[in-house]
C-alpha cells in the first residue's frame, strides 16, 4: 500500500488512499471492468432476443445519449469527492449518502451470481476439450452439469461440479482484493485485458471462415427498420448499456476515486466506453458468425437456430464447438474469454464493496477485503451451486438491472442535476482537468434526457414484471428473490446510512482530501 507521505504530500495521513500508479493502468482496469460477461455472454443474446440486426442503432443511440453521459456523471462524483461510492455522495450531500449504499448493495447481489458464470465458464473451458456435453448440449447444462431441479424453490443440495470452480474463482478473486488497488486490481487487468484481446481477436478470426458465417453476419448487421418501433427493444438497449459500461453502480466512482488530480477524465472515458462497445460488437460479429454456422448445419434461419436467454453461450456455442473445424480450440477461447472477461470486472464489482467498508470503518485494505470478499464469497458458495441456483440467478439478474441499476440511475440523475443542482460544479470539475470539454449538451443529456428515458423504460418494465409472472416461476419465488431482493436493497441501504461513521472514517480523517479541498479553494480564490 502507498503511504500518502510517499507522495510528498506534507499534509497526508500515515495511510493515504491508493492510486493507480497511471492514467494507462486506470483506462486498463476500467475496460477490464466493463468489458465482461455483458459483452461475451450477455449482449449477444440481448441483441439475438431483439431481432438481431434491430438492436444496433438503439444500442448506439444508448451509448452515446445515456451511458457516456452517465459514465462522466460517475468519474467527476468519484474524482472531486475522492471516495467510495457512500463516502463520495456523503460528501457532495448528506442525505445522498443512501445512494451510495444502494449502489454498493446492487453490487454485493451482482457479484454473488457474476462468479457462477465464471465458474459455469471456467468449466466449459476444460469441457470444449473433452467435449463433456455429447450429443445434447441444451440437457447437459442444466441437466448433467448444473442438475437443476424440476420446481422452482430454494434448496441446498449442492452440485459439486460448480462448487469447486466457484470456489477456486472466489479463493483467486480474494487474492487480488487483498493485494489492493495497485498490486491487485491493476496488475491483474495489465495481465488478463491483453490475454482477452488476443484471445477475442483469434476467436472472431476463426469464426468468419466457418461456412455460414456470412449470413449470422447479415442477419446481426441488417437493421429492421420495423422494430426500431417496438419500445422494447430500445428498452433492452438502454438497460443494457448501463451493465455494460459499469455505469450507475458505484464501480466507476470507486475507480475514479483512486486517480490522480490531474487526470484527463471525458478522454479516459471515451476511450473506455468506445473499447468496450468495440468489444462487444467484436463479441456479436463472433457470436453471430457462429450462430450463422449454426444455422447452415441445421438448415434453418438464423433467428430460428438458438434458444435466446442466458443459456445462448452455454447451449448454442457448445454445439457450434461440436460440430465445427477446430471447434476445440474455438471453446477454449471463447470460454477462457469468458473467465478472463468476467474475472476483471468482478474484482471491480467487488471493489465497490471494499471501498465502501474501508471509508466507512477507517480499516486498512487487507481487513476490509477480508471481512467483505469472504461472506460474500459464502454467500455465493450457499446459494448459487445448488439445484435450484439458476432459477436464483435468472431471477437476480432481471430485477436487479431493472430496479437496483436502471431505478437506481434514476434516483442519481434526478438527485444530482434536479435535487442537489450539482451538474454545473461537476461539469466544471471535467473541464478543468479533461481534453474533451463539454457543458450544456452534457447537461442536458445528463438532466433532461436520461431521467425521461430511464423513467420511461422502468414504467415499462415495472407494468411487464407486475403483470406476469417472471419465467413462470411461482409468485413467491419472484416476490422474495425478486421484487422482495429489490426493495430489500433500498431498506438496508437506509440501514446502513444510519450506521455513524467511525471515528477513524474517512469522512472524519483525511487530510488528503481536506488539503485537496484548501488547495481547490485557495486557486479559485475563496
Ligand atoms: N460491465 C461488466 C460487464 O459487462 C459488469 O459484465
Amino acid at each position: 500500500m502507498t503511504t500518502a507521505s510517499s507522495g510528498g504530500t506534507p499534509l497526508a495521513a500515515p495511510v493515504g488512499r491508493e492510486t493507480f500508479s497511471s492514467r494507462k493502468l486506470f483506462i486498463l482496469s476500467a475496460i477490464g471492468s466493463a468489458v465482461g460477461l455483458g459483452n461475451i455472454w450477455r449482449f449477444p443474446y440481448i441483441a439475438y432476443e431483439n431481432g438481431g440486426g434491430a438492436f444496433l442503432i438503439p444500442y448506439l443511440a444508448a451509448l452515446l445519449s445515456a451511458g457516456i453521459p452517465l459514465l462522466f456523471l460517475d468519474y467527476a462524483i468519484g474524482h472531486k469527492f475522492r471516495g467510495s461510492a457512500p463516502l463520495a455522495y456523503r460528501r457532495m450531500h448528506r442525505g445522498a449518502e443512501v445512494l451510495g449504499w444502494w449502489q454498493v448493495l446492487v453490487c454485493f447481489i451482482i457479484a454473488i451470481y457474476y462468479a457462477v458464470i465464471i465458474a459455469w465458464a471456467a468449466m466449459y473451458t476444460w469441457f470444449s476439450v473433452t467435449q463433456a456435453w455429447g450429443d445434447d448440449p441444451g440437457s447437459f447444462f442444466t441437466g448433467e452439469f448444473l442438475g437443476v431441479s424440476e420446481t422452482v424453490n430454494v434448496g441446498f443440495n449442492f452440485v459439486p461440479g460448480v462448487f469447486w470452480p466457484l470456489l477456486i474463482t472466489w479463493i483467486a478473486v480474494i487474492g487480488i482484493m487483498v493485494a489492493g488497488v495497485r498490486k491487485g486490481i491493476s496488475r491483474a487487468n495489465g495481465f488478463f485485458l491483453p490475454l482477452l484481446v488476443v484471445m477475442f481477436v483469434l476467436l472472431v478470426a476463426q469464426s468468419l471462415f466457418l461456412p455460414g458465417a456470412i449470413d449470422g453476419l447479415n442477419a446481426f448487421f441488417t437493421p429492421d427498420w420495423a422494430a426500431l418501433g417496438d419500445p422494447g427493444v430500445w428498452a433492452a438497449a438502454y438497460g443494457h448499456i448501463f451493465f455494460s459500461l459499469s455505469v450507475a453502480f458505484g464501480i466507476m466512482v470507486t475507480y475514479s476515486s483512486y486517480l490522480k488530480r490531474k487526470t484527463d477524465l471525458t478522454g479516459s472515458g471515451m476511450v473506455v466506453a468506445f473499447s468496450n462497445s468495440a468489444f462487444e460488437i467484436l463479441a456479436g460479429i463472433g457470436v453471430f458468425a457462429a450462430l450463422g454456422f449454426m444455422a447452415f448445419t441445421a438448415g434453418s434461419a438464423v433467428g430460428d437456430v438458438a434458444v435466446p436467454g442466458i443459456g445462448l453461450a452455454f447451449i448454442a456455442f457448445p454445439t457450434i464447438v461440436s460440430e465445427a473445424p477446430l471447434g476445440g480450440l474455438m471453446g477454449v477461447l471463447f470460454f477462457g474469454s469468458l473467465v478472463f472477461a468476467g474475472i476483471t470486472s468482478l474484482i471491480s464489482i467487488l471493489e465497490v464493496i471494499v471501498a465502501a467498508v474501508q471509508d466507512k470503518m477507517g480499516w486498512p485494505r487487507v481487513k476490509a477485503s477480508l471481512a467483505v470478499s469472504i461472506p460474500v464469497a459464502f454467500i455465493s458458495l450457499l446459494l448459487f451451486p445448488t439445484a435450484t441456483g439458476l432459477y436464483l440467478l435468472d431471477t437476480f439478474d432481471a430485477f436487479v438491472n431493472s430496479f437496483g441499476i436502471l431505478a437506481g440511475a434514476l434516483v442519481a440523475v434526478i438527485l444530482v442535476a434536479w435535487v442537489l443542482r450539482k451538474l454545473p460544479m461537476l461539469s466544471d470539475h471535467l473541464n478543468k482537468v479533461s481534453s474533451v470539454r463539454m457543458r450544456t449538451v452534457w447537461i442536458g443529456l445528463v438532466a433532461v434526457v436520461a431521467p425521461v428515458v430511464l423513467g420511461y423504460i422502468l414504467i415499462n418494465e415495472f407494468i411487464s414484471k407486475i403483470g406476469t409472472t417472471y419465467e413462470d416461476y411461482p409468485a413467491w419465488f419472484v416476490g422474495v428473490f425478486g421484487w422482495g431482493m429489490a426493495a430489500a436493497l433500498v431498506v438496508v441501504a437506509v440501514v446502513l446510512t444510519l450506521i455513524p461513521w467511525s471515528p477513524k472514517s474517512k469522512l472524519h480523517h483525511d487530510p488528503e482530501y481536506a488539503a485537496l479541498i484548501a488547495a481547490e479553494e485557495k486557486e479559485e480564490g475563496r
